[in-house]
Formats: structure tokens, sequence, C-alpha cells
């Protein structure tokens, strides 16, 4: 029997790729999908091409926040996973308040939507920036909250929003919290993107502070290996930490980066001021998703990154006008 998924933010850079994949020849066959999205400067029409055709495909553009689309919407789907969200921490420390309206109100409307439908399944995408900084180890999912950005703690809040219409309504919700993610298609503001696509235009990187904060990478197959493991095998109410295996500081980061675009440290790179609030280390500890769903990432960072370099050599047509719109 035929599932159907309402993919929130599916036209952005995880969304899409979920979609595309879960609709793609390795794909479980057994589903179709609505993608629910405001084509913010994030979301791109183009992402979803590859599927555009697909029998099992559909498209709204629309706002998570509008509660009447969204209850209308819900009615006619068994499952939801939520990747909508404003995404770009700087962003957020410039200004605050679409973080709450979307990720906080925008879920809300979801979850309680998703309630009085009688959805099946909420599978709501977050992310490990919720624990806030750690120095040495890694965060199990009972770890407490701690979010120092306007985007983490809006993050944060949604999570326990989503959380709460399981433990009051009994709705099976369902929590990714996942690492830094890599690959293509990804908005040229984000690190990666943007070193690859200025080195590319032989322009320079602007590394944040002593560059020494570290982040896990995990590339975006693994990221839907994942998700696909919590909304089909996971439990309700619970919490799965998804990582790469992959720490890096941004230094050795910007260092892969120079070597893959036959780039240089002293010509290539300069200092900016640090971000402000910037967390030092992020890091998850994978052990319940790992033993109790069989997650193990299989991309080596090496490989994925010299794959995500080589697609934005060759598809400057998609990234060009982006980084021109944003001014970037
Ligand atoms: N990119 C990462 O490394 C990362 C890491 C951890 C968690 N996450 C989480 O994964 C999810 C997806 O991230 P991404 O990098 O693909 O984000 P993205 O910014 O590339 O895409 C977000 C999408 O949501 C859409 N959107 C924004 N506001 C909306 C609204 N009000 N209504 C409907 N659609 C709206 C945008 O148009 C866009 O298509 C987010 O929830 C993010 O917090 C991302």
């Amino acid at each position: 029997m035929t599932t159907h998924l309402l993919v929130t933010g599916g036209a952005g850079f995880i969304g899409s790729h979920y979609v595309r994949t879960l609709l793609g020849p390795d794909g479980p066959g057994d589903v179709a999908v609505t993608v629910l999205d405001k084509l913010t400067y994030a979301g791109s029409p183009a992402n979803l091409d590859a599927v555009r055709g697909h029998p099992g495909f559909s498209f709204v553009q629309g706002d998570i926040c509008d509660a009447e689309l969204v209850g209308g919407l819900m009615a006619g789907h068994d499952q939801v996973v939520h990747f909508a969200a404003e995404s770009h921490v700087d962003r957020s420390i410039d200004g605050g308040a679409e973080f709450v309206r979307t990720n906080v109100l925008g879920t809300h409307t979801l979850v309680h939507a998703a309630h009085l439908a009688g959805v099946r399944t909420f599978v709501h995408i977050s992310t490990d920036e919720v624990y806030g900084s750690i120095d040495e180890g890694s965060w199990t999912e009972n770890e407490p909250l701690a979010p120092n950005s306007p985007y983490s703690a809006s993050k944060a809040s949604s999570d326990l929003i989503a959380l709460s219409y399981h433990r009051t309504h009994g709705l099976d919700v369902r929590v990714t919290r996942c690492s830094n993610n890599y690959g293509h298609h990804h908005f040229p503001e984000k690190v990666i993107p943007l070193f690859v696509t200025n080195l590319l235009d032989g322009r320079p990187v602007p590394l944040y502070g002593d560059g020494a904060h570290v982040r896990d990478w995990l590339h975006i197959d693994d990221h839907v290996q994942g998700i696909e493991l919590v909304r089909t095998k996971g439990r309700a109410g619970e919490v799965y930490n998804i990582g790469g295996g992959t720490e890096l500081s941004n230094k050795e980061l910007t260092g892969l980066l120079l070597e893959a675009c036959d780039a240089e440290w002293d010509t290539d790179v300069v200092h900016v001021e640090d971000r402000k609030g910037h967390d030092r280390r992020y890091s998850v500890d994978c052990t319940r998703i790992r033993e109790e769903l069989g997650y193990e990432p299989r991309k080596d960072f090496r490989t994925g990154l010299a794959e995500t370099v080589r697609w934005y050599r060759d598809n400057r047509s998609w990234w060009e006008p982006l980084k021109e719109r944003a001014a970037l």
C-alpha cells in the first residue's frame, strides 16, 4: 500500500535530496510525496526537477505557518517529514524574528494539524546545535538542551513543541538531530559551498576567528539513510542523533578545500572577525541509531568532498544566480 508523505521544506538542500532519493531508482517504491515549501531565498524549484514528472510527486507552494493550508493538506497524508526552517546561523544573528516564526510557530502549526488529522508518524528534523557547545566527548540524546544562537534556540523550541504533542496527545513524533550536512545543491551561503564557489571564481574565502571550531560532517546520502531508518523503524516519542563520523576544525576543512580547488593559504584565505557566540565544537553520540536501527555512515569524507567540489564545478548555472541574488 502506498504511504502518502507530506515533506515540508522539500525544495531546500536536505529536503530536496530526501525527495529525490525517495522517488528515485533506489527509493522504497511504496511512497507518494507532496512537498510543501514557501520557496524562500533558500528554496529552489530546480532542486526538484529530477522528480517533477514522477506520478507520485506533487508540489504545493505555501507557508507552514498557514494553519488553513496546512490543515487541509494534512488530511490526505499518512506521515510528515518536516525539514522546513530558517537554517542559517549568521542570518539569525542579524535578526531572529523569522526564525522564531517559521521554526517555532511553523512547527506548532504542523504538529497541531497532524494531531487533528490523525497522521500516523511525524518526523521532525532538528540539529546537533540544540545541545550547545561541548569541548570533549559527545552528546547523547539525554543531554539537556543548551542552544546558544537564535537559530539553535528556535530549533530547540521546535523540538520541545513537537515532543509535547507526543507526550500530551500521543502523536507519534520522532526527532532527528544531525550534524553538519554537506553535498550537492547546498545553498552557497553555507561554509563548504561558499568556500568552493569562491575558490572556483578565484575569490578568497573568509575564515572565522582562529579557525579552531570543530564540526562533524555528514554526507546528505547518509543523512537520508538515517532519516529513512527513523521514519520506517524508529520509536514514537524518541530522539535520534545522526552523525557522519568526520570531525574537522574549520582550519582543517579549509585546507582540504584549498587542496581540492588548487588554491593557497597565503593568497586565498582572509581571516575575519569571529561569529558572535560561535560554538567551539559539536559532537553527537550515535549509539542509539546505530544499535537500534542499524545506521552506519557509508560515505568517506574525502570521496564525498571531491564529488561535491566536482558538482559545483559542473553546475555553475545552479549556484551563480543564487549567489548573485543573495549578494554573496
Ligand atoms: N544543513 C545542515 O547542515 C543541517 C544540519 C542540521 C540540521 N538541519 C536542519 O535540516 C532542515 C533542512 O535544512 P536545509 O539545510 O535543507 O535548509 P535550507 O535552508 O536549504 O532549506 C529550507 C527549506 O525550507 C523552506 N521554508 C523556509 N521557511 C518556510 C516556511 N515558512 N514554510 C514553508 N517552507 C519554508 C525554504 O524555502 C527551503 O526550501 C532544517 O530544519 C535544519 O534546521 C540542517
